[in-house]
Parts: C-alpha cells; structure tokens; sequence
C-alpha cells in the first residue's frame, strides 16, 4: 500500500520563528505510520528546521537545489549541502521554477537524476496552465512531462520518486481542483506508469497541489489515485497543516 504523504511547501515565507513554532507543535503529533509529513522551508531555515523537526514526526524537504556537485556557482546551493542538513525530500520541476525561472524538461531531469545520486527523494513536479487546460492539452502536457524524466531513468531509480500534479491554474488562486478532475489527470499518470511498469504504477505516490486546505482535503485524498497533497498557503498555519495531515491519517 502507499503511504500518504503531506508536504507543505512554505515557498519564500517563514521565519526561524516559524520553525520553532512547528517543530513544538508537531513534536506531540501522533499520525502513526499511517502518514508521512514534510515541511519544505527557504534555504537559510534548514539548519534551524533540522533542529526543531528531530523528534517530531516532521521530516525535512528543499525547494531546489543546483545539480552540479561544487565549485563557481555563486548564489547556488548543492543537493551535498541539503543531505548535511538532513534534508529528506527535494521539490523539481515546480511550476513557478519552471514559470520564473526558465526551468526546463531537461533541466528537470538534470536534477532528478543529481537528486536520487544523492540519496534525495525527488518530488516531481507536473501540471498544465489553464491556457493549456482550455485548449484540451491537458493530458499531453502532464504526461509530456512526466515522461521527459521518467525514460531517462533506470527502473531502480523510478521507483523512488514521488509526483506531484499541481494544475498551475489551481496554485495561490484558491481555485482547487474539483476531486473528479484531480483524480481524472493523476488517474492518467498512473495509468501511463503502468504501461512502463505495472507495479511501479502501484507504488509510486501521487500527490495534488493546488489550493489544497482544512476544507477540502479529506475530499481530495479519498480519490483513489491521490495519495497526498503538496500544500502551499495552508501549510504556513499550523492548525491548517496539522488539520491536513490529521485527514491524511
Ligand atoms: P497553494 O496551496 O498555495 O495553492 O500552492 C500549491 C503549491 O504550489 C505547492 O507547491
């Protein structure tokens, strides 16, 4: 069976306040084996979240990183740095990296494939923007991108990533998927996984973002093929996060 997983996505917010803060509100958590949770915080909070996360169920996730292994990359950070800091799960491919910063299929996969050589768990980040969603491209598009990395990875190494499809309409809009049209696309994925490896496509999670809240996500995760969110805004209160993983468990 796959193991739920709730990651909240803090983005470029926060405060070492806001990581004490979690990591004392998470320490007397008890979601039993039943869900795993991440908090993925800006760079410069990752020594102090590493600090504040040990011992509570919270395990520790990255935004990004540089695939390259050391050297004159000023402003850049390397997937050795994020393992020193204990850092569990790194996000590719998110939309707003891919948006804003030029990110591309290949780049994607670049950091894929330098995540996993570290012993990162690459969350894989896929979705179609509403313009592509209007014009009926939806499926080509995710799946596109779902398979721009997985061909270029061997079976051992497919099986340790997560995917996560974030529609980019339903991110910051407070516009979330309806659960039919979540499970609709990551019901496609999971059959496009299946035609390259059927027990494959029944391990690797599938995670939804987009708009994910208190409110809707027992709805959301109750899909078949929705074995998780990646949670943005909701996941900088507490009380919004924790509620979350409470519906995942
Ligand atoms: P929101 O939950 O704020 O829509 O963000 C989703 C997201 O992009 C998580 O990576």
């Amino acid at each position: 069976m796959r193991t739920p997983l709730i990651a909240g996505n803090w983005k470029m917010n926060g405060s070492v306040e806001r990581v004490r803060a979690f990591g004392e509100a998470f320490a007397g958590a008890d979601f039993s084996a039943a869900v795993e949770v991440a908090v993925i915080p800006p760079f410069p909070y990752l020594p102090a979240a590493a600090q504040a996360f040990a011992g509570t169920p919270l395990a520790l996730g990255a935004q990004t990183f540089n695939p390259l292994p050391a050297g004159a990359h000023t402003g850049e950070v390397n997937a050795a740095m994020l393992v020193e800091f204990g850092v569990s799960y790194v996000l590719v491919g998110h939309s707003e990296r891919r948006q804003h910063y030029g990110e591309t299929n290949a780049d994607v996969c670049q950091r894929v494939c330098a995540a996993l050589g570290a012993g990162l768990i690459p969350v894989l980040c896929v979705g179609e923007t509403l313009d592509e969603r209007n014009a009926g491209a939806t499926r080509d598009v995710v799946l596109g991108q779902v398979a721009a990395v997985m061909q270029h990875l061997e079976a051992s190494q497919r099986e340790r990533l997560v995917i996560a499809y974030e529609p980019v309409w339903a991110i910051g809009t407070g516009v979330t998927a309806t659960p039919a049209e979540a499970q609709a696309t990551m019901g496609e994925i999971r059959t496009w996984l299946a035609t390259l490896d059927n027990a494959l496509a029944e391990t690797l999670r599938l995670l939804y973002g987009g708009s994910m809240k208190a409110s809707n996500a027992a709805e959301l995760l109750a899909q078949p093929d929705i074995d998780g969110g990646l949670v943005g805004g909701a996941s900088l209160q507490i009380d919004d996060f924790f509620a979350i993983c409470q519906s995942a468990g």
